[in-house]
């Protein structure tokens, strides 16, 4: 019998794959997956919907601590994923606008907004079984994870898989504007003091610039392999 790594957690920039790559693997896997981005996207739609500016740290932090963020199985089969509720409203896409991606990452600086959803994630963590997908997984949310994975690509790769990503939704995208709000995140993510977005020492760099997903997929899963210890 082969044990395999609990908690695999999946780190990297912006539309670098982690989410198609983490949701492939826990379901190869039997594991539950879960992607912290949908946390942090789900704090910022919440305070723009109540007129809440991202600016007020205060106010936005006391949100993160109350605010009710439920992940469940896809309730609609409109290509999701999962459902997101916040605090019982499915807010699945609206998570995914612009404006939450102009202020995910500012609102992802604020040290109550992570101490808040860090300690949600690590509950989720604990249970084990479970593919976990963020920035900061391997480095601070769950540092003894049994393998850790750091996806990347270029700026350019990755804003045009979000860019195409976007024309398959049917929403209206410029390319630039994409790229420039990819390389925006970039920066507040890998800048900002505390959980900033790099590799943990021990997590392994896959650069997928010129990767398909079955590739990557099958790279990852060897790295599985190598993980699991004989019983
Ligand atoms: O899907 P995409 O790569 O565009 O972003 P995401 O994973 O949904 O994360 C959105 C934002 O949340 C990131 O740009 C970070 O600012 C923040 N985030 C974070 O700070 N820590 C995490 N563990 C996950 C996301």
């Amino acid at each position: 019998m082969l044990t395999l790594p609990s908690t695999i957690a999946v780190d990297g920039p912006a539309a670098s794959g982690k989410s198609t790559i983490g949701g492939l693997l826990a379901e190869r896997l039997g594991y539950v997956y879960f992607d912290t981005g949908v946390m942090y996207r789900a704090v910022t739609w919440a305070a723009i919907a109540r007129g809440i500016a991202v600016k007020d740290e205060a106010a936005v932090t006391g949100l993160a601590e109350r605010l009710r963020i439920d992940v469940i199985r896809p309730t609609v089969a409109d290509g999701r994923q999962y459902t997101i509720l916040a605090d019982g409203q499915d807010v699945t896409w609206e998570i995914r606008s612009p404006e939450v991606d102009l202020g995910v990452s500012p609102v992802s600086a604020y040290p109550g907004v992570r101490a808040a959803l860090t300690a949600k994630q690590r509950r989720i963590g604990q249970k084990g079984k479970v593919v976990m997908v963020g920035r900061d997984i391997g480095t601070v949310v769950l540092p003894d994870a049994g393998l850790k994975i750091y996806l990347d690509a270029t700026v350019e790769e990755r804003a045009g898989r979000r860019f195409r990503e976007m024309l398959d939704r049917g929403e209206p995208a410029e390319f630039d504007e994409v790229l420039a709000s990819v390389r925006r995140r970039d920066e507040i993510d890998s800048g900002r003091a505390l959980a900033p977005l790099r590799a943990a020492g021990d997590a392994i760099v896959i650069d997928t610039t010129a990767l398909g997903i079955q590739e990557v997929l099958e790279r990852v899963l060897a790295l599985v392999d190598g993980r699991s210890a004989a019983e």
